[in-house]
């Protein structure tokens, strides 16, 4: 028996819009993300716990676990039946990577179970087709920091899709989720097809300068150069009371506040931990809209998916 577990990510990071992913921890030690225990079995079968498995289709062929089952028996050419339980512990369309710590913890389970028949980027690549199914593009600014750890560039070019970059250790990242749900297809089909000159140059700036920043270790520089041109824009609206929210962020000394993925989780990143607890305080006091919504104070997860209990 094998249990995996798959930590939340923020997709985007304002910054890299597709490109740039975190993959994130509690500093409290509770598990963000969701858990797949695996083991050998006569059939498939699969059964879902967890405070968000009422979340999940009821029809297990539309469940993202039996798809990743399908999809990794056709890559290693045998059907494998195994018992899988999903530990369903990540609200679906929160912008904290969902779909990908199912994706993720199930495939590196399935993988481990047989011995590792498919190298860590080939399964990287079934991990962002299995993404695209869910959120209709290929993307892999979720699955690969949720499976590889820390802050990964989506590079995708000749078969290298996704390397690590520097991060700051002294980072505290507060991520919120406000209890709605917002579907990542649709909002990504409220972004523009084109965007003008200017804005292109200077995304590129952002993006190049950051890259540099981080790898020269400059991470003040870095975190004045964590800018969204491409989705905040079109999205905040999505998000009750974004703009607000994002003011007081800022004014209580967050460097960078954003949002997460596709939404409607915000982050923001302080350098201190006094910083990170009063913004903490603030949005429980003033902005949880779902009493099951929740605040989180946050580090770099720099390992990824990993084996547990
Ligand atoms: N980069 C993706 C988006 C992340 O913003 O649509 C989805 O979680």
């Amino acid at each position: 028996m094998i249990k995996i577990y798959a930590p939340a990510s923020i997709g985007n990071i304002n910054v890299g819009f597709d490109i740039l992913g975190a993959s994130i921890s509690p500093i409290d030690q509770s598990l963000l993300g969701d858990c797949v225990t695996i083991s050998h079995s006569k059939e498939f079968f699969l059964k879902t716990t967890g405070d968000f498995a009422h979340e999940l289709p009821k029809d297990i062929t539309n469940n993202i676990v039996w798809q990743c089952w399908l999809s990794f028996c056709k890559k290693i050419n045998q059907k494998v039946p195994v018992s899988i339980i999903l530990e369903k512990n990540m609200p679906i369309g929160s912008g904290l990577g969902s779909s990908a710590c199912s994706i993720v913890a199930t495939l590196v389970a399935l993988n481990k179970l047989f011995n590792n028949p498919i190298n860590q980027n080939d399964l990287l690549i079934l991990m962002g087709s299995l993404e695209g199914v869910i959120s209709g593009t290929v993307h892999y600014d979720n699955v690969a920091p949720c499976y590889l750890g820390g802050i990964q560039l989506i590079i995708n070019q000749k078969k290298i899709i996704s390397q690590s970059i520097p991060n700051c250790n002294d980072w505290f990242w507060v991520i919120t989720w406000p209890g709605i749900n917002i579907n990542t297809a649709e909002s990504r089909s409220l972004l523009p097809n084109q965007y003008p000159k200017e804005t292109c140059i200077n995304h590129g700036r952002y993006v190049a300068s950051f890259i540099h920043a981080s790898h020269t270790m400059q991470y003040n520089l870095a975190a004045n150069l964590m800018k969204d041109l491409i989705a905040e824009p079109y999205r905040s609206s999505l998000i009750p009371n974004f703009k607000k929210i994002k003011k007081e962020i800022i004014q209580q000394g967050s460097l960078v506040c954003g949002i997460s993925g596709s939404g409607p989780s915000i982050f923001a990143i302080c350098s201190d931990i006094d910083t990170a607890k009063k913004i903490e305080q603030k949005i429980i006091h003033n902005h949880i809209i779902q009493k099951n919504g929740f605040v989180k104070i946050c580090k770099i997860n720099n390992i990824g998916a990993q084996t547990i209990g």
